[in-house]
């Protein structure tokens, strides 16, 4: 029932991949299949020096340009970071934040993916915030409460208003890259537990309206499965996003 108050968002995280000639290339080949297809919100996060092709090659498809993170403060001595304002005039109108990758890998923090947040709302950017346990933690059976203090953390001082342009991503770590998706059960579990913590921050009306993904090996044979659940409301997608014949079968199943 109250899925239908909310338009799937179909997301490709493309990582570290795509040069700016493969990018323009790999859009050009998915914009006619996914033509038409406009019951999902179709968006291509690219690393950063793609955004300008990618929004170029994008112009009048359904199809939105997402950058893979962002700076906290508005400018500055950040050597190598990037801001908002930058992103967006850029092209972009996404952004992801807090991608396990970026916490494994690049000392992100539930405090740098609150601040982070907080930077992109203000510059206009919808945010695609990314939680998710790891194996070890499912295997402790603390994933709600790992989850759930993520969801927490990244929101702190993100107002009713502003959560109109977040959208939840619950990866499971051990699901990503590897093949392992979590079942459609498991994926749904965690996306109802983090709908109940927004609804604990905020209230029933926003936490009905708020887009919850599930990202984690989703690929053309599991997505029409895992988003026919109650509380999956689309999904961020890594492999299958670099293929255009796989990700519009993703697009489709969320149609
Ligand atoms: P895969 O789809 O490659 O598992 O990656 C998921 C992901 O991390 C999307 O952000």
């Amino acid at each position: 029932m109250n899925k239908t108050l909310r338009r799937p968002v179909i997301a490709g995280n493309w990582k570290m991949n795509m040069t700016p000639s493969k990018a323009k290339a790999l859009i050009s080949e998915l914009a006619p299949k996914v033509e038409g297809k406009n019951e999902c919100d179709i968006v291509l996060c690219v690393p950063f020096v793609d955004i300008a092709v990618a929004k170029e090659a994008a112009e009048g498809t359904n199809i939105k340009i997402g950058a893979q993170n962002v700076h906290f403060a508005k400018s500055g001595a950040y050597t190598g970071e990037i801001a908002a304002d930058m992103l967006v005039e850029a092209g972009a109108e996404y952004v992801v934040i807090g991608h396990s990758e970026r916490r494994q890998y690049f000392g992100e923090t539930d405090e740098t993916v609150n601040l982070r947040t907080k930077a992109a709302l203000e510059g206009g950017l919808k945010v695609i915030l990314c939680v998710g346990e790891l194996l070890s933690q499912r295997e402790q059976g603390i994933t709600a409460e790992i989850v759930s203090l993520q969801t927490k953390i990244a929101l702190q001082g993100v107002t009713a208003e502003q959560m109109k342009n977040i959208i939840i991503a619950y990866e499971p770590v051990w699901a990503i890259g590897t093949g392992k998706t979590a079942t459609a059960d498991q994926a749904e579990e965690v996306c109802a537990i983090i709908r109940g913590v927004i609804a604990g921050l905020y209230d029933d009306a926003v936490a009905k309206a708020t887009v919850i993904q599930y990202g984690g090996s989703m690929n053309a044979a599991n997505a029409a499965e895992l988003l026919s659940r109650e509380d999956i409301d689309g999904g961020l997608i890594g492999g299958a996003s670099l293929k255009s014949e796989d990700f519009s079968i993703i697009v489709s199943a969320a149609n």
